[in-house]
């Protein structure tokens, strides 16, 4: 591939904007400036430095972010910042999406991407990819609720039961449970289906994949092995 090419298919900008950065200078590969934009390169573990940044080139970018409270989903947010201010320009550039979404108020594990197909693999209504939440709820957690949860619940304007698995009392106001589906609000409505509420809510885990000791408002890139515990599903 091209040198200029690549340049743009990581976020530095339209090909004008790429040709100028290589002519300027601006570009080194192993420590050597390349100035020529045409200049044919290997990707296979290509790294490079822009204005002496080191870059390692991605044909696609997974990411997993530990979401902080007061941030939405959405590119244009209205009255909260967006997650993509969490994020360079660089990123921003390459199209990255959230895969599928959290309340603004809710934190913990967000996935981004560039990669459709991988978006489609995990939101698609019918692919089912377990989803472990933790939350705090107003009232104290009583058996009754527990088994509720388990044997599933209706919510307004939604067809069939929602039923969690793995529904777990971690103290009296306190609850871990995995969800199987992913419409809008979900786990408040199914707790308000139940009679209690939730006071603050945190996603600890897609498919196989757990947040971790990721810090909140930081991010890493998903390795190979890690993709595929996300993309784990429901047998
Ligand atoms: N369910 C909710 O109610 N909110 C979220 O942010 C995620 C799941």
């Amino acid at each position: 591939m091209f040198l200029e090419k690549m340049l743009q298919s990581q976020g530095f900008g339209a090909r004008k904007h790429c040709q100028q950065l290589i002519k300027n200078g601006a570009v080194s590969i192993n420590g050597v400036v390349v100035d020529n934009p045409k200049e044919k390169l290997k990707l296979d573990d290509l790294e490079f430095e822009v204005y002496q940044e080191k870059y390692t080139y991605r044909e696609k970018v997974y990411i997993a972010l530990n979401k902080p409270k007061g941030y939405e989903c959405s590119h244009q947010s209205t009255h909260h910042f967006s997650v993509f201010d969490l994020f360079d320009d660089i990123l921003t550039n390459r199209g990255i999406q959230c895969v599928g979404r959290l309340d603004q108020d809710t934190t913990g594990l967000l996935l981004l991407t560039d990669d459709g197909q991988f978006l489609q693999a995990l939101t698609h209504p019918k692919k089912h990819v377990p989803k472990v939440y933790k939350m705090l709820t107003a009232d104290e957690i009583t058996d009754e609720q527990v088994q509720q949860l388990e044997a599933g619940v209706e919510l307004r304007n939604e067809t069939g039961i929602f039923a969690a698995t793995d529904v777990t009392r971690l103290s009296s106001n306190e609850l871990q449970m995995t969800v199987h589906q992913g419409v809008y609000h979900q786990v408040k409505r199914m707790i308000a289906a139940v009679g209690n509420k939730v006071e603050s809510l945190h996603r600890q885990q897609i498919g196989q994949f757990d947040l971790g000791d990721i810090a909140e408002g930081e991010w890493i890139y998903l390795t190979e092995e890690q993709i595929q515990l996300a993309k784990q599903r429901d047998e």
